[in-house]
């Protein structure tokens, strides 16, 4: 038997103030796109905000619905969008994504494990990474380079 370990590498930028200008453009896009989540059951709205490689963005937010699981995540909603509405540019960069809860107030969000198998499935078919810049709380921004690190060991055909 061998014991080995998994790390990963990734950034953390103090404030969306340290990022680069297109990538604080992308940021605050996820920021306002919170406003369009509809979020009536669990009060919690995110924001996702994808670039693609001609510098175009498409957003998406959580949509519920009564019958839980029918409701879709904002990372996916975005990236089904963006697939959807442009096939002829699936190629992505960068996806920036960001909460805000019941209070309104601005907060973390991270890929839930759904969203990082379907984002990873794009990246595998790019051929190349896609960003992902998620909002922390207090706001502080985590970065990873490829949204393969943070689906190890994952499941793909
Ligand atoms: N949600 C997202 O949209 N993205 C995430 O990264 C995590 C969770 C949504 C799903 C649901 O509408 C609400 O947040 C609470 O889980």
């Amino acid at each position: 038997m061998a014991e080995k370990t998994l790390t990963i590498k990734y950034k953390e930028h103090s404030s969306i103030d340290s990022l680069s200008e297109t990538d604080k453009e992308l940021m605050l896009r996820a920021i306002a796109a919170t406003d369009g989540a509809y979020a009536p059951y669990s009060g919690f709205h995110v924001g996702a905000a994808l670039r693609l490689a001609d510098g175009s963005v498409v957003v998406g937010n959580n949509q519920e619905n009564a019958a839980y699981p029918s409701g879709l995540c904002a990372e996916r909603t975005a990236i089904f969008a963006a697939s959807a509405q442009r096939p002829a540019m699936r190629d992505y960069e960068a996806l920036a994504i960001a909460g805000r809860n019941a209070a309104g107030e601005l907060c973390e969000a991270s890929p839930c494990g759904a969203c990082r198998q379907a984002l990873l499935e794009y990246e595998q078919q790019q051929g190349h990474p896609l960003r992902v810049l998620c909002l922390l709380q207090g706001g502080a921004v985590r970065e990873v380079s490829s949204i393969a690190d943070l689906m190890p060991f994952c499941f793909s055909m």
